[in-house]
């Protein structure tokens, strides 16, 4: 049995005016009816294959993220509640001692597409035995672009069918860098997903951050259960050093595998990359909501508020809510953060 491990620590500012501090991202219904947490719940409950998630967030979204599970009948989920956010280190080592000895864990982002289900299942199979055997493994998706926000991941000896040797792991390099590995072929994106056994991560992180195994360590011990809900201690936890799993491990450790995998995969990192992935019309629009289009092309319109009417605009991006509308240039759409700087400066 493989224990899904969902990661919903994110703040997701990339997506405002809809996603905020107290509903980032995972928490929305971008493409389709279910949020991005629910859908990813789906791709690992039920069956022979998964046992109860385990669900590692901020203690602030306890009561939304319950809401969430019985909204698609999911009971017999953990929460582990984390006090303060330590990121993705700290997390999954929360989620690993909490988790039954020596347990295979699937560790998932909570704000991911992935359209190809099955060929996820397929390439977590694949790695499963290699698991067992102690490897460390992530999954490698084909780049498209020499994107900085992504681990790059050089591919080496194919250790099993599907699956290779990890040679060299960057997490987030800069442009320049990502263009050189661009052109060298070698390189896989690193799809932020993981599996690997409880034992081997913890081994990991004990060979290779010693002070993020022990705060987590000690949160655990001094911590609190309440029902399916595990509270950490606030102040042993906060001693946890503040890093991804990306740098504090996978850039270190040995035995890393990733399996190569095309699964529809997207971090929906933008309003540019949720166009690209949402249905469009024969004018490459994409709608949603109340939204009224005359003689407009390739624009993302998305309504969760008032009725929107544009007339005779072309490749922008305008997201209205209740208390505030966005509009931006379609391949523009990482400014956002601009806007937020400004916001917070007072205008
Ligand atoms: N529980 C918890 N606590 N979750 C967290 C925390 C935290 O402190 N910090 C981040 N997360 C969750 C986020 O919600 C997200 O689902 C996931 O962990 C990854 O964190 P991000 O902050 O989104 O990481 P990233 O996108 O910059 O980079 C990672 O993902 C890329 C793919 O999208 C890395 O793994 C990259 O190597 C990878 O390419
Ligand atoms: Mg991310």
């Amino acid at each position: 049995m493989i224990t899904p491990v969902i990661l919903s620590g994110g703040s997701g500012t990339r997506l405002w005016p809809l996603s905020r501090t107290q509903k980032p991202k995972q928490f929305l219904s971008l493409t389709g009816d279910e949020t991005m947490l629910q859908q990813t719940l789906r791709r690992a409950i039920g069956g022979q294959s998964f046992a109860d998630p385990i669900i590692v967030a901020s203690a602030a979204h306890a009561d939304e993220i319950e809401a969430q599970l019985a909204a698609i009948g999911v009971s017999g989920a953990r929460l582990v509640l984390e006090p303060a956010a330590r990121n993705t280190a700290a997390a999954i080592a929360l989620a690993a001692l909490a988790a039954p000895a020596d347990s295979l864990l699937l560790v998932m982002p909570s704000d991911h597409v992935i359209t190809d289900v099955p060929a996820f299942h397929r390439a977590v199979a694949a790695a499963v035995p290699f698991c067992l055997d102690g490897w460390l493994t992530t999954f490698g998706i084909a780049p498209d672009g020499p994107e900085t926000g992504y681990g790059y991941i050089k591919r080496g000896v194919e250790i099993g069918l599907g699956v290779q040797r990890v040679d060299r792991f960057v997490e987030k390099p800069d442009q320049q860098t990502a263009a050189a590995y661009l052109a060298d072929g070698g390189y896989s994106w690193n799809g932020g997903i993981f599996l690997f056994t409880s034992a081997a991560f913890l081994a990991a992180l004990e060979a290779h951050a010693p002070a993020i195994l022990a705060a987590a360590k000690a949160s655990i011990e001094q911590g609190r259960q309440e029902g399916g809900r595990l509270y950490p201690s606030r102040d042993a936890f906060a001693a946890a050093p503040s890093e991804p799993v990306d740098t504090a491990v996978m850039e270190k450790a040995d035995r890393i595998a990733v399996v190569p995998v095309d699964m529809g995969w997207s971090d929906v990192g933008s309003w540019d990359a949720l166009h690209a992935i949402a249905p469009q019309d024969s004018a490459g629009n994409a709608h949603h909501g109340e939204v009224v289009a005359i003689d407009t092309t390739g624009c993302l319109i998305r309504t969760d508020g008032p009725l929107v009417a544009a007339v005779g605009i072309k490749d922008l991006i305008v997201v209205a809510t209740d208390d505030a509308v966005l509009i931006l240039p379609r391949g523009s759409s990482q400014d956002v953060k601009r806007a937020i700087e400004a916001l917070k400066r007072g205008g």
